[in-house]
């Protein structure tokens, strides 16, 4: 019965992988969200496609509209390709009383991504066309103490300014381009 599946478009590469996942956690207690963050770990801009979603859905029987749900009610979870490097700026009041604005836009502007629409959504996340960088916003990091908090590549920095943000970005992006 499971071999009659239609299997996903892309990520075809992976297939061995999505199986076992799905075989290990599918009948696991909060096991759907087991499978997605595996999956979208695994994927490598770190998302999760339609394509995907629709095999999980499938091979586990679960709703396609009950994944999508859990997909977009988690923060973590990303429904479009991420870039290599995530710059992720705190919007929350505390950062943005101490300039995380300012942040935001120097950001966008430095990696091109200025003239992309954001639809002014409160949380925002836009990648360069090379895929080589995604800016994101976020609510609060928790360490308001710190403001403006921004995490590049999963580490957090406080007290960002401008000057330090570029080198930030400066930085991984030459780390990018030597390995
Ligand atoms: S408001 Fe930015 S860390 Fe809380």
């Amino acid at each position: 019965m499971l071999d009659t599946v239609e299997r996903p478009q892309t990520e075809l590469e992976d297939q061995q992988y999505i199986d076992g996942v799905i075989a290990e956690f599918a009948e696991k207690p909060g096991g759907l969200l087991s499978i997605l963050e595996r999956l979208q770990e695994r994927n490598r801009h770190k998302y999760l496609s339609e394509d995907v979603l629709k095999y999980v859905a499938r091979r586990t029987g679960v709703p396609l509209s009950r994944i999508y749900s859990v997909a977009t009610f988690y923060s973590f979870f990303n429904l479009e390709p991420q870039g290599d490097h995530t710059v992720c700026i705190c919007r929350g009041t505390a950062c943005h009383a101490r300039g995380s604005r300012d942040l935001l836009n120097n950001s966008k502007l430095m990696l091109g991504l200025h003239e992309q629409e954001d639809g002014g959504a409160d949380k925002l996340s836009l990648t360069t066309p090379d895929k080589k960088f995604t800016v994101r916003t976020v609510a609060c990091f928790g360490q308001c103490a710190l403001a403006p908090v921004v995490e590049v590549d999963r580490k957090i920095y406080g007290r960002m300014n401008e000057r330090e943000l570029r080198k930030v970005i400066d930085k991984v992006d030459r780390k990018g381009k030597q390995s």
